[in-house]
């Protein structure tokens, strides 16, 4: 049985001032031990948010890591650096794609330094407008995953508990979002071209996949309800207490579906 994620990335809002008092805020109005929660906030915030949430289990991620074990790489930070103040990274986010120019090659990098550091990555990969358009989107997804995971040890990251992000990039802070069943066919094309193309058989379906993009309490629902999607990666709507209180309490729903469907079936 997959976990139910919901998954917060703040991306470049908050302060140390203010990120521990609403990350305590958000953990406290989203109790729901079924469902596993991370908050990941900018670098400079991850201590705030680790100490506000002690005693939580709301666990604490980074928005990225370098590839890099140390060394000269003024502005990075790594893995090494994260220890202690985080226990998951997001890797290859669009913005990080756009901004940084990260390829694949590079995220595959980091992936492999996330996971030899004990870091739980979530993979992030997603297509552009036009390449959907042109009903590209799978082969666009599918080359991404190969570009990260070729030659990727499947024990090594099944064991780091590897996650999948499909996010795409037209609908992340533009309000709109993948239909529910065009992201569940995009989440089984993403564990078949692992299954199949990238040789990990039946430990594909171990993988979770969350939706990103413009995901909000009012249409979490929608995405939840299909199997192959494990919860949400949430940008926008993640700073807000009251929407992750509603996301939550949706995921948990699933979550709790799905252990009595297990249950029934044992
Ligand atoms: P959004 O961002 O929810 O604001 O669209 C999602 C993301 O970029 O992870």
């Amino acid at each position: 049985m997959r976990p139910v994620i919901i998954a917060a990335n703040w991306k470049m809002n908050t302060t140390p001032a203010d990120a521990g008092e609403l990350a305590a805020t958000i953990a406290a109005r989203t109790e729901e031990p079924e469902v596993v929660r991370v908050i990941c906030p900018p670098y400079v915030c991850l201590a705030a948010v680790r100490d506000a949430l002690a005693g939580t289990n709301v666990a604490v991620g980074a928005q990225n890591v370098h590839h890099e074990a140390a060394g000269a790489y003024t502005g990075e930070i790594s893995a090494a650096a994260l220890a202690g103040l985080a226990t998951w990274v997001i890797l290859g986010h669009s913005e990080r794609r756009r901004d940084a120019l990260e390829s694949d090659e590079l995220i595959g990098k980091k992936l492999a330094r996330a996971v030899s550091s004990g870091l739980r990555p979530i993979l992030c990969v997603g297509e552009m407008l036009a390449e959907r358009e042109a009903g590209r989107a799978v082969e666009v997804v599918a080359a991404q995953l190969h570009g990260a995971l070729a030659g990727k040890d499947i024990e090594t990251l099944l064991s780091a508990g590897f996650v999948i992000a499909y996010e795409p990039v037209w609908a992340i802070g533009t309000g709109r979002t993948a239909s529910a069943a065009d992201a569940a066919a995009m989440a089984e094309a993403i564990r078949a071209t692992l299954s199949a193309d990238l040789r990990w058989g039946a430990a594909a379906e171990q993988v979770p996949v969350l939706y990103g993009g413009s995901v909000t309490s009012a249409n979490i629902g929608e995405f939840l309800a299909e199997h192959s999607i494990d919860g949400g990666l949430v940008g926008g709507a993640s700073l807000k207490p009251d929407e992750m209180a509603g996301m939550v309490a949706r995921a948990a729903i699933t979550a709790r579906a799905r252990a009595e469907a297990t249950g029934k079936s044992a």
